[in-house]
């Protein structure tokens, strides 16, 4: 169809060149429904006219549209369980990469040329609707290697720093829009109430307050002042609602505590704690949500009609679309069929299948043709998601722009990120006034396995979903940065063994200062849910011995939580809680010496035990109160 407009067009454009000239452009050709009759026959449909509101745009091409089509949109698949080729074929509305899904070669122009490859096939389709690709770029485009990592949103929320944020995730958008991707499943919302969760880190603060305010910059950094800027990207406010609420114990899924769990409380708890962030990213502008995996006192959230349709939709009066985590619908029930229908009729809109494809258009199909599923909630589905698509003018500007290409991981970028790493950085304690190090220090040691891995310093959702340890991707370890940091001797042993290390006399050296990291390994949702958060008798060990043959002793604790320090406080004179720093190691050296203050505040309660969680459900003092560190 779009070749016979083309073929018109060019036709009347060679006629019109025979005669004198016609004195009226394409694009001031008479508007399909004005009457008018024209020689050439040609109108273009008000959809395909950027002129017009996007709203009108999407009813116009809803009017359009076929059954077959509709269900497309409202299918999101994984980019390795489809070809372009397929989402032609199936008129697909959504694809994404999940965490880890890069293509073959992990640059900045493949990912652009993999994106591009699926828009192409969209746009050959009877009516040329572009796809919309959707990724977790959580902290920075972390699946790209490359691109500039930043601290995970727990030391976001250590900078209590909306304006920091904002900037953050505005170069993230820009790193995003170099791979032709603008669509963002973050931030996550979830006002976690028990560390234990493997995704604590994800989260901004135990504080509602505290978390609407970062998340609002957080979706105001993606979506700038407008949807339609080709440095911009979809923010999709996440998990709704209630996923950093559920109880230790109630996950389903094999060998997972809390993650995906239950959430057992009140309805005027969870509008009390869960439900503020949501209301405040919504009069902020969220045109996307993404739908929790958990229950709420034991019916899935994506089966749930009133929190979803009613409160959501009707009350908070979101005209966005709602988009279903990964594979989420399957867990309704057994039948998929049912689960399927339960789902859309919740109002979920935009299903993230993310394999079988097939068989979720096949239940789709069936469901509308049995009546289960009514035409009017399929196209209120459609013309939400079309409605998006429209405002970010994916239909004008549909493919990659190579001038951006480097722009990602740019000095500039990194800079800003080495920024965000000082402000996180929490001064936990200090009695004996040990920081900053004076930069003539003569001899420091630095231990810990976490001092000289980029993998272990940006935690999960880095290159791929779990994250890994090693050389991931390009950035500076806590290790360089200390070694360009000051003038004297740094000595690094994994394991704070310096025996080799002797003084004039031969006898073993005793540094100036001894650093010890201890790191949490990288972890991603329910692989991080932990019954157990204290020390290990290694990591204490490891304190101990460095110790043994240092002046003064600092702990660093890199990890996506609190950890329960309470047996080791002692073994050092300070401790900075530096969280998932991401790429930019020199930030934390520019406050461990001086070169920026320490101004970060613990977002979460420090417990002092494993007794102590989850928040709340104690009534001795925390080893840090919720907002503690040390400025200096
Ligand atoms: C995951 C997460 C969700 C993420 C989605 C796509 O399981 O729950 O946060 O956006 O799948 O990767």
């Amino acid at each position: 169809m779009k070749k016979l407009f083309a073929v018109l067009i060019l036709l009347f454009m060679l006629l019109s060149a025979c005669q004198p000239a016609a004195e009226t452009a394409v694009e001031d050709l008479p508007r399909a429904g004005e009457g008018v009759e024209t020689s050439a026959e040609i109108l273009v449909p008000d959809y395909l006219d950027p002129d017009l509101p996007a709203a009108d745009r999407a009813a116009d091409l809803l009017s359009r549209m076929t059954l077959e089509e509709k269900i497309g949109q409202m299918t999101l698949i994984e980019k390795g369980s489809i070809t372009p080729d397929a989402v032609y074929d199936y008129f697909i509305g959504g694809v994404l990469s999940g965490g880890g899904g890069t293509p073959r070669e992990n640059t900045p122009a493949a990912w652009a040329d993999m994106v591009d490859a699926y828009q192409a096939a969209a746009l050959d389709t009877r009516l040329g609707i572009p796809i919309i690709y959707g990724i977790d770029a959580v902290h920075g485009h972390n699946n790209l290697k490359g691109a500039v990592i930043f601290p995970h949103n727990i030391g976001l929320g250590a900078t209590r720093d909306p304006d920091l944020v904002r900037e953050i995730v505005r170069v993230t958008a820009i790193e995003m829009a170099a791979t032709n991707i603008h669509w963002n499943y973050a931030p996550v919302l979830a006002v976690a109430q028990d560390i234990r969760w493997g995704r604590t880190y994800e989260v901004f603060s135990e504080n509602t307050d505290l978390v609407s305010e970062l998340s609002v910059a957080y979706l105001e950094g993606l979506q700038g002042d407008s949807l339609a800027d080709p440095l911009t990207a979809l923010g999709t406010p996440k998990h709704y609602v209630g996923d950093g609420g559920t109880v230790w114990g109630s996950s389903l899924q094999p060998n997972w505590e809390i993650d995906q769990g239950d959430m057992r409380v009140d309805e005027a708890a969870l509008r009390q704690i869960h439900l503020p962030p949501y209301q405040a990213n919504i009069e902020a502008g969220a045109q996307s949500v993404m739908v929790s995996y958990s229950s709420w006192n034991g019916t899935k959230l994506h089966g749930h009609k009133y929190l979803l349709t009613d409160v959501l939709k009707g009350e908070l009066g979101f005209e966005g679309f709602l988009v279903s985590d990964w594979q989420a619908i399957n867990q309704i029930g057994p039948n998929f069929y049912e689960s399927v229908v339960t789902a859309i009729n919740a109002g979920i809109d935009m299903n993230m299948v993310p394999y079988n494809y097939k068989l979720f258009i096949d239940a789709m199909t069936m469901a509308v043709e049995n009546g289960d599923i009514s035409e009017e909630r399929i196209d209120d589905a459609v013309r939400r998601i079309l409605t998006v698509k429209f405002q970010l003018g994916l239909f004008e500007r549909p493919f990659s722009d190579p001038a951006l290409l480097d722009l990602v991981g740019s000095e500039p970028h990194r800079t800003l990120a080495r920024e965000a790493v000082a402000k996180s950085a929490v001064l936990l304690k200090d009695d004996a006034d040990v920081l900053p190090i004076a930069k003539d220090t003569r001899l420091i040691f630095l231990a810990g396995e976490g001092a000289d891995d980029i993998g272990i310093q940006c935690g999960g959702w880095t290159i791929t979903w779990q994250g890994g340890k090693g050389p991931i991707t390009p950035g500076t370890t806590i290790k360089t940065a200390f070694e360009d940091a000051f003038d004297g001797l740094l000595f690094y042993n994994r394991f704070g063994k310096y025996d080799h290390i002797l003084d004039g006399n031969g006898n073993p050296a005793i540094a100036d200062v001894g650093i010890v990291v201890i790191a949490e390994n990288p972890y991603a949702e329910g692989e991080g849910d932990s019954s157990d958060l204290t020390l290990s008798d290694l990591e204490i060990e490891l304190i101990s011995r460095v110790a043994e043959r240092s002046e003064r002793v600092v702990v660093l604790v890199m990890s996506g939580r609190p950890l329960v320090i309470t047996e080791a406080l002692d073994l050092a004179d300070a401790w900075v809680a530096i969280w998932l720093p991401g790429t930019e190691g020199q930030g934390v050296a520019d406050v461990l010496f001086g070169d920026a203050p320490f101004v970060g505040k613990t977002p979460f309660t420090w417990p002092a035990s494993m007794e102590q969680l989850p928040l709340g459900s104690y009534d001795t003092e925390p080893l840090f109160a919720y907002g503690h560190g040390i400025e200096k």
